[in-house]
């Protein structure tokens, strides 16, 4: 049984090729894709390096990757919306269809959530396989199809692009409205970009990296920016010209960055933390409460995120690439064929990147 070549984190340090059994349409509305592209996310290199994040624990091998885009392979008898041939942006993570969190609209924060490539919590059962892989299978309905504007590298971006989308959507971002995100990694700029194309008017992105704050303005996603090594709230404010935002994306995760959210936002104002803190934090809960603030946790993405995303780039390639008010394609500054998806792992690791790409396999 094989024919399915995949990428495989054996343990920390260690990633091989194997070749593995290639999935089989089991459900009905079951489809496979062959994978075409597949971003390399902060998470995998998290896995790669450390073996852990928070407490998801590498136990055991795992198939890596999550953020892939691809071409339908195969459908089930009993697929509606898709055919062989089709482009699909590849939503990884399918909740358990009985859960109280998918019933009520939540399915993001379903406990027994089926993410790709993240380690199984019970020991007994397999990890979720992760889509660097040739044959990838998934219910009908998480895949999305892409647009004809919209290339398959664009695709494998639609699942950071929805992490923002999700913390914006949360937020209920209005037109108009003013907005700080807090990093400047993909997904700080892709959520930028998106409040972007949400219709926020001034929009800035604070980093301590000079590089991503330039491309953060190059991109066409921010308008200001500020580093954070150069001051305090009150210099950050004067950055803005003056301007408190109605609504913080913290994407960061860091202790000085919530509290800065905090600080800078305006009186009522949101603050949505997306970013992953790696533990507790001290946080200004005086000033939180006495200026009515809300605080909104965001978990990866849910229900019409991947659609949003989707739409976003579709506005944003409909006239062409050179009348776009974002350029996504910016944020791929790598590509990496197959035979050199652990040498990009390892380019990833020594920070060379913002978003890398690995092709096929073919
Ligand atoms: C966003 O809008 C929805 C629907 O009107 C509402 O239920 C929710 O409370 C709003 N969220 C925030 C943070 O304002
Ligand atoms: C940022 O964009 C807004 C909306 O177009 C504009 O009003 C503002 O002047 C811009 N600020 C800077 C510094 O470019
Ligand atoms: C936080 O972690 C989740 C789950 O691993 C991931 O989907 C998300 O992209 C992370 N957020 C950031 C800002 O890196
Ligand atoms: C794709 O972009 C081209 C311009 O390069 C435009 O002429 C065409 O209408 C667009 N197609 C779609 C489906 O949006």
């Amino acid at each position: 049984m094989s024919g399915n070549p995949s990428l495989v984190l054996k343990k920390v340090d260690d990633i091989v090729f194997e070749d593995l059994a290639v999935p089989k349409i089991e459900h009905p509305t079951d489809v496979i894709v062959q994978v075409k592209k597949t971003g390399i996310c902060g998470s995998d290199i998290h896995y790669y390096a450390h073996g852990k994040i928070g407490a998801f624990k590498l136990t055991k091998p795992m198939v890596l990757g999550h953020e892939s885009s691809g071409v339908v392979h195969e459908v089930g008898e009993g697929v509606k919306n898709l055919k062989k041939g089709d482009r699909v942006a590849i939503e990884p993570g399918v909740p358990s269809r009985y859960s109280e969190a998918y019933k009520s609209g939540k399915y993001e924060i379903d406990p027994d959530m089926c993410f790709a490539a993240t380690p199984e919590s019970d020991p007994k059962k397999p990890n979720p396989p992760g889509t660097l892989c040739k044959y990838y299978k998934s219910p009908e309905d998480f895949l999305y199809k892409l647009p004809d504007n919209v290339s398959l590298e664009l695709g494998a971006m639609v699942e950071p692009l929805s992490v923002g989308v999700h913390g914006i959507r949360l937020a209920n971002l209005s037109f108009g409205e003013n907005v700080i995100v807090f990093g400047g990694g993909p997904v700080g700029l892709l959520t930028a970009a998106a409040a972007k194309i949400f219709g926020a008017l001034n929009i800035m992105v604070v980093d301590v990296v000079d590089e991503k704050l330039k491309l953060a303005k190059e991109i066409g996603a921010a308008n200001y920016t500020f580093n954070s090594k150069s001051g305090g709230a009150e210099d950050l404010i004067k950055a803005f010209d003056g301007i408190r935002p109605d609504v913080v994306l913290e994407c960061t995760g860091a202790e000085p960055c919530i509290k800065l959210a905090v600080q800078t936002v305006r009186d009522g104002g949101k603050v949505v933390q997306i970013g992953n803190a790696s533990g507790d934090v001290s946080f200004p809960i005086v000033e939180f409460s006495s200026r009515e603030l809300t605080l909104l946790g965001s978990f990866r993405y849910g229900y019409g995120d991947y659609a949003t995303s989707i739409k976003i780039l579709e506005k944003n390639y409909a006239n062409g690439k050179e009348n776009v008010q974002v350029d996504f394609e910016k944020l791929i500054t790598n590509v990496f064929p197959w035979k050199e998806a652990v040498e990009a792992y390892d380019f990833v690791r020594a920070g060379k990147a913002v978003k890398c790409i690995i092709d096929g396999p073919e």
